[in-house]
């Protein structure tokens, strides 16, 4: 059934490193990371987020790309491949989870092209006349809407998986990452020349160790695994892709130093400009679609600076959608299918799925007290993901040779590994370790 010489690859590790950190930058880095920064101690945040990442992210990352190299096949078959029978179902739960994500990504990355077209029309106007909340409310209501921008959504990540991986995910990877960054740095200049971008930079940096309590490290470790992708088998399925020779761990340490980078650069894009304006620092949907573009109407040039803004939240998006979807696709490629065929079957079943979530936006479909949309959000990002990040760590460090992890890590000794041994600790004890405390403390319905 699997024919792995066919199997497709990256190009060049470039390639692979571009396509892993889009997968991880996305709207946790954008919206989630500079909030959080700012109100857990600025600076005090920060360091010990790097502390995480550097500990546990990189160490977490590390197994998941390694496993997926090692088995060459998708999450599901690569653990039953490695690790027999009992392994498979922690492969088909990551495959799952990120099939889940995406019925609810796409409905917000449906948002996202909403309101990229609307930034050239009337979006500023709106702003202008302090609508944007009404304006948003009304979008968000309505189903027919919502879901017609959800199916553009997918549509649009459908056609570059459709593509396959060198000519579709690493292609335009490699033009979208770099757009991300250049768009991020006109914005951030736009937002730091601002008169009173002073005070936004305070907030978000000013070290205050007096904020940082047991809940600090919790929030930055939860943050830091959402950022990374980990635990869904997106990575994962990457490493599948990536050529034997190439350095696995040099990788690693690049995508984990961008997503880190990213996230850090999105709060000096956005606080400047939230205090210069004097309006209300938060989190999520409503600063991206409310707050922002009131900003952008009292700016000079606000129409460009908005283009340019949702420009750069639908490349972050698309970036990650792609290897959520690939993680289906690649599936059933991996058992014959042809890939056109997959991708659009994918797509069809992730957006049907998706549907009752763009429903429960206008308060609709409730589980329990959450939202449709919010209820499939924990479920993957508080029990899915961490559990099978906590099987991967456990799978390298416990199940596998450790000598074939060796090899694989260092390329059959090709490529220098000093620390390997301290990694393996850090894969068998640490990271499990940590990744179980986040899983309890994440468990409040
Ligand atoms: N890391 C993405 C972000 O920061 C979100 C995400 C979580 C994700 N898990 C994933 C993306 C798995 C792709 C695959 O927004």
């Amino acid at each position: 059934m699997i024919d792995e010489k066919k199997r497709e690859s990256f190009g060049s590790r470039i390639g692979f490193v571009l396509a892993a950190a889009g997968s991880a930058v996305g709207l946790g880095n954008l919206w989630k990371f500079p909030y959080i920064a700012g109100k857990n101690g600025g600076a005090a945040f920060l360091f010990i987020y790097i502390v995480i990442i550097v500990c546990i992210g990189v160490t977490a990352m590390m197994a998941e790309v390694l496993i997926g190299r090692m088995g060459r096949l998708n999450a599901a078959d690569t653990f039953e491949k490695l690790g027999g029978k009992k392994w498979k179902p922690v492969g088909l739960a990551g495959i799952l989870c990120t099939f889940i994500i995406l019925s609810y990504y796409s409905v917000i990355g449906g948002w996202i092209v909403k309101y990229f077209f609307m930034s050239f029309t009337d979006l500023i106007e709106y702003a202008g006349a302090g609508k944007t909340g009404e304006i948003f409310g009304a979008f968000v209501s309505n189903p027919s809407q919502v879901i017609f921008y959800q199916g553009v959504f997918m549509l649009v990540t459908a056609l570059v998986v459709l593509f396959g991986i060198k000519g579709g995910i690493e292609r335009s990877c490699k033009i979208m990452m770099p757009m991300l960054f250049l768009a991020m740095i006109v914005l951030i200049i736009r937002a730091v020349t601002l008169p009173g971008a002073m005070s936004g930079i305070e907030f978000y940096l000013k070290p205050d160790f007096s904020k940082v309590t047991s809940e600090t490290w919790l929030a930055a470790l939860g943050q830091g695994f959402f950022s990374l992708s980990l635990g869904a088998g997106a990575i994962m399925i990457y490493g599948s892709y990536l050529p034997k020779t190439e350095n696995i761990v040099s990788s690693v340490k690049q995508i984990c130093f961008i997503d880190t980078a990213v996230a850090f650069l999105a709060g000096l894009m956005i606080f400047p400009a939230v205090f210069a304006f004097g309006a209300e620092p938060a989190a999520g949907p409503g600063l991206t679609f409310i707050t922002v573009p009131t900003l952008f109407a009292k700016m000079s040039g606000g129409v460009v600076f908005a283009v340019i803004f949702f420009l750069l939240f639908f490349v972050a998006a698309l970036t990650s959608s792609i290897s959520l979807l690939e993680c289906s696709t690649g599936y059933f490629v991996d058992h014959g299918m042809d890939r056109k065929l997959a991708t659009l079957i994918t797509a069809a079943l992730i957006f049907l799925t998706g549907i009752p979530s763009a429903y429960s936006l206008s308060g609709g479909l409730k589980i329990g007290s959450r939202d449709f949309i919010d209820a499939a959000g924990y479920l993957t990002d508080s029990i899915m993901m961490p559990l099978c990040s906590m099987f991967c760590c456990i799978f390298v460090g416990w199940v596998l040779n450790r000598e074939l992890v060796k090899r694989e890590a260092t390329s059959d000794g090709k490529i220098g590994f000093g620390s390997f041994n301290i990694w393996m600790m850090m894969v068998k004890f640490a990271a499990p370790a940590a990744i179980l405390v986040i899983f309890f403390t994440g468990l409040k319905w």
